[in-house]
């Protein structure tokens, strides 16, 4: 199957909506690159334990009820950023704030009828007034941000010692000058660098957004993970990653958020590649596919009550933690999540760090919705909540 997006650019370029040749150079190179930084290096687990630390201090500032979006935005945004970038912005860069806030709006827009009308005929659009046009300029101001961040790597370059995707990028760039077909070249590394922004900061700070908001309604649960954390971490020391083996409850809460929330409810679009048959349907070559995840994660088959929050789903009947088959919110094959083990790392250290030291309520008199808003994701509908320090 083959990517089949041309909202967010037509020139087909980059990680989420390349094709061929061009997207297996650039999903190995990237895939190594996270794996490099994540998983031997432990780079990233430093960087979200230290992200965490201002993620807390921020709650701690809010003396009343909030809406916790823009916060979870820049924390999590921010471990994207130093995988990029090599660099956390602080919460108040006010130029930042506005890149993350036209990203924010793209996304919203990218679910809006006319962006998936240009989706499918973007001659009949391209120069029509609506949602697209701002998507297009949000776009142009995204990407010459990336350019600028681009343009001061390659002043202080050093190839033999990469702090991070930009740098090994450059790198790449220079080793495949002779296979141009590629597309390893400036362009390509900008919106490599776009995708990577946006389909790892939205997507974890809304399941972020739906766990808080889970917590506030259920919370006996709440208690439960509290319980859970002063009994494997405490409150001496930070939450690791090697605490999840340990820690079997908060493991199925979070997942249980996950397959509640449903944060990308339809995949990316994908058009068959050539003539094919799925379960004995005729699928002919370029047929616009869209693979429902919310039909997975809500499979009465599959679920023991697929549409109430239950992280009993998670657990044996030892309350030890047990995997799902049907638990897809990162899809399955080829073109599944490439940030995956980065977004399942953010979540936990997030999650867990802000439990350890909080507990979090809804705010007098008002009642949160449990019902999902639809934009390119299903967010939470935007709700504030008290929190008080444990
Ligand atoms: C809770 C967080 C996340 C969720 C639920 C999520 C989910 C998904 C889903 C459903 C897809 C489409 C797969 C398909 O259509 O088959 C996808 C693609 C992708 N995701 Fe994520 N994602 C998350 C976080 C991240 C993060 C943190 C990154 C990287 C920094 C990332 C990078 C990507 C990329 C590059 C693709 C395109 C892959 C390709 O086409 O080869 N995602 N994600």
């Amino acid at each position: 199957m083959e990517c089949s997006l041309n909202v967010s650019s037509p020139a087909l370029k980059g990680l989420a909506i390349s094709n061929g040749y061009q997207w297996r150079t650039h999903r190995k190179f990237a895939g190594l690159h996270l794996r490099m930084f994540g998983e031997e290096k432990k780079i990233l687990e430093h960087s979200i334990q230290q992200e965490s630390v201002y993620l807390c201090d921020a709650f701690k500032t809010e003396k009343g009820p909030f809406n916790p979006m823009t916060i979870l935005n820049s924390a999590v945004s921010n471990t994207v950023a130093c995988l990029i970038f090599g660099q956390r912005f602080d919460y108040h860069d006010e130029y930042y704030q506005r890149i993350l806030h036209l990203d924010n709006e793209c996304i919203q827009l990218m679910g809006s009828p006319r962006a998936q009308l240009y989706n499918v005929c973007p001659w009949l659009l391209e120069y029509l007034p609506g949602p697209h046009q701002t998507m297009f300029s949000n776009y142009k101001q995204i990407t010459d941000f990336l350019r600028g961040e681009i343009i001061k790597h390659r002043e202080d370059w050093d190839p033999s010692n990469p702090r991070d995707f930009i740098d090994n990028y450059l790198t790449e760039m220079e080793k495949k000058k002779s296979d141009p077909e590629t597309g390893f070249n400036v362009e390509g590394l900008v919106i490599s660098c776009l995708d990577m922004m946006e389909a790892g900061t939205e997507t974890s700070a809304s399941t972020l957004r739906w766990g808080l908001l889970l917590m506030i309604k259920y919370p006996e649960i709440q208690k439960k993970v509290h319980a859970e954390i002063d009994r494997v971490i405490g409150q001496s020391r930070q939450p690791c990653l090697a605490d999840r083996v340990d820690m079997p409850y908060t493991e199925a809460v979070i997942h249980e958020i996950q397959r509640f929330g449903d944060v990308v409810p339809l995949g990316l679009p994908k058009k068959a590649a050539k003539d094919t048959t799925v379960g004995g349907f005729f699928i002919p070559k370029g047929t616009s596919i869209l693979t429902s995840l919310s039909s997975v994660l809500h499979d009465p088959n599959e679920w023991e009550t697929p549409d109430t929050f239950n992280p009993g789903h998670f657990l044996n009947e030892n309350d030890q933690f047990r995997k799902r088959d049907a638990f897809l919110p990162f899809s399955a094959g080829k073109r599944a999540c490439l940030g995956e083990q980065l977004a399942r790392q953010v979540i936990f250290l997030f999650f867990t760090s802000l439990l350890q030291q909080f507990t979090i309520s809804k705010c007098p008199g008002e009642e949160p919705s449990l019902e999902g808003e639809i934009w390119f994701t299903n967010v939470p509908c935007p709700y504030r909540m008290c929190v008080s320090s444990r």
